[in-house]
């Protein structure tokens, strides 16, 4: 789609001339704009920037040809966006989302946030960015600093430890009894073709499916979930994009995208939720299908002033989940505990969706429910099920 190289001192007069084109494009260009000294000064900031060791410049190539630049800062905090313009003739083909997307990727991989200031007049390349996940944390003069911190949060929640005592062999989420309809279930809706599974995890559901003899890719966000993946599976059998199902993009075409165990609910926010089908979408062919596994929000049980539920009350075991239902959030209470007085407290943050919202959010993305079951197997859903197997589905060609 594109393709960065460092920049050269002889590519400082298209590093100008794409900039003051983005920008007269974005009718950001002061009245009066003076392009000749304009020009003079960035192409001599141009030539210092090259020369910097502290930060990156590039070209972006577009079908082999220079359409765009980019400038980058690594430092051990972070990975810092200092700008990207993009020739107006090849914007809105989502070159800036996957350049953005795949700095993410690298923050992710590095462990640390994603920053960038974006002028508080740019409202477009603003929409860009909160789409993208960013989120405002301070001010500097006439720009606001955005940072991504998805990845790292995910990191820490998704992390080594937790990574390493996810696999339960043989019982509770990874019992046959689980694994089997769930896995007959989406090789009968992949038709043939390639699956895709957003944040894929450990491999619970894709090794399975692609033993079956069913293609399957995947989009991760953390490094130590996809670690522990990838001492069941290599790179050749199930690819995987380390990033954000919300918008990271992974090569080919597939007639089935899946996002089980309540994964959905990790997007924080209904517009990253309803990104998350809009990049289901972008994978699929005509005719292909999204499938999703999520619980149906507990709000039957909540009674009036009590803002919490008892999901589990085993030994050794206690689920408690509190709900702000102005957010809509839901954060789940994990206390694992054993004979004695201590207990360990893991705390999960979510987004519950009622199923009426969940259905209004792939119509916007352009799907069609085709069905609803309580669970793999086909069971009807009811007024009473606790959670939903639901399939969205592209019109054909
Ligand atoms: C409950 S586990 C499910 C894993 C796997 N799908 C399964 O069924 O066992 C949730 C996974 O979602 C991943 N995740 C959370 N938010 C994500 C995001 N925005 N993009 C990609 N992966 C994400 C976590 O890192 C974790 O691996």
């Amino acid at each position: 789609m594109y393709r960065l190289r460092p920049a050269t001192a002889s590519d400082a007069g298209f590093l100008a001339d794409v900039t003051i084109s983005a920008t007269r494009a974005q009718g950001r260009l002061a009245d009066g704009f003076d392009e000749a000294a304009w020009r003079a000064g960035f192409v001599e900031w141009t030539l210092e920037s090259i020369e910097d060791p502290g930060t990156e410049l590039y070209v972006v190539d577009v079908d082999e040809r220079p359409a765009g630049r980019l400038r980058v800062s690594r430092t051990p905090e972070a990975v810092e966006l200092n700008g990207i313009q993009l020739h107006p003739d090849i914007q809105n083909r989502g070159i800036g989302t996957a350049i953005i997307t795949d700095l993410e990727s690298e923050a992710v991989r590095r462990g640390v946030p994603l920053q960038l200031n974006v002028e508080r007049d740019n409202p477009n390349a603003r929409r860009l960015y909160d789409r993208l996940g960013f989120v405002k944390v301070s001010e500097d003069g006439a720009q606001d600093v955005l940072r991504w911190t998805k990845g790292v949060e995910q990191n820490q929640l998704w992390n080594a430890d937790v990574a390493a005592r996810y696999d339960t062999p043989d019982t509770g989420m990874f019992a046959d009894d689980v694994i089997r309809p769930t896995v007959a279930r989406l090789a009968e809706l992949a038709a043939g073709g390639r699956a895709l599974e957003f944040a894929i995890g450990t491999g619970r559901v894709a090794v399975p499916l692609a033993g079956h003899g069913v293609p399957v890719s995947g989009i991760e966000l953390s490094t130590a979930m996809l670690d522990q993946l990838r001492t069941k599976a290599s790179a050749e059998s199930i690819p995987v994009e380390v990033g954000d199902m919300a918008t990271t993009r992974t090569p080919g075409e597939f007639t089935l995208v899946y996002l089980v165990f309540n994964t959905i609910s990790n997007l924080l926010t209904q517009e990253e939720q309803v990104a998350c089908f809009r990049n289901a979408a972008r994978h699929l062919s005509p005719g292909g299908r999204f499938v999703i596994e999520l619980w149906v929000p507990e709000l039957r049980r909540l009674p009036p002033g009590i803002p919490a539920t008892v999901g589990v009350a085993d030994p050794g075991y206690i689920l408690l989940d509190t709900y702000d239902v102005l957010q809509q959030h839901v954060v789940s209470h994990h206390f694992h505990f054993g004979e004695g007085t201590e207990a360990h407290l893991g705390r999960t943050p979510h987004r519950y969706i009622w199923p009426a919202e969940l259905d209004l959010m792939a119509q916007l993305a352009g799907f069609t429910r085709e069905s609803r079951h309580a669970d793999w197997s086909g069971t009807p859903f009811t007024a009473d099920s606790p959670s939903h197997v639901s399939v969205y589905r592209l019109a054909d060609a």
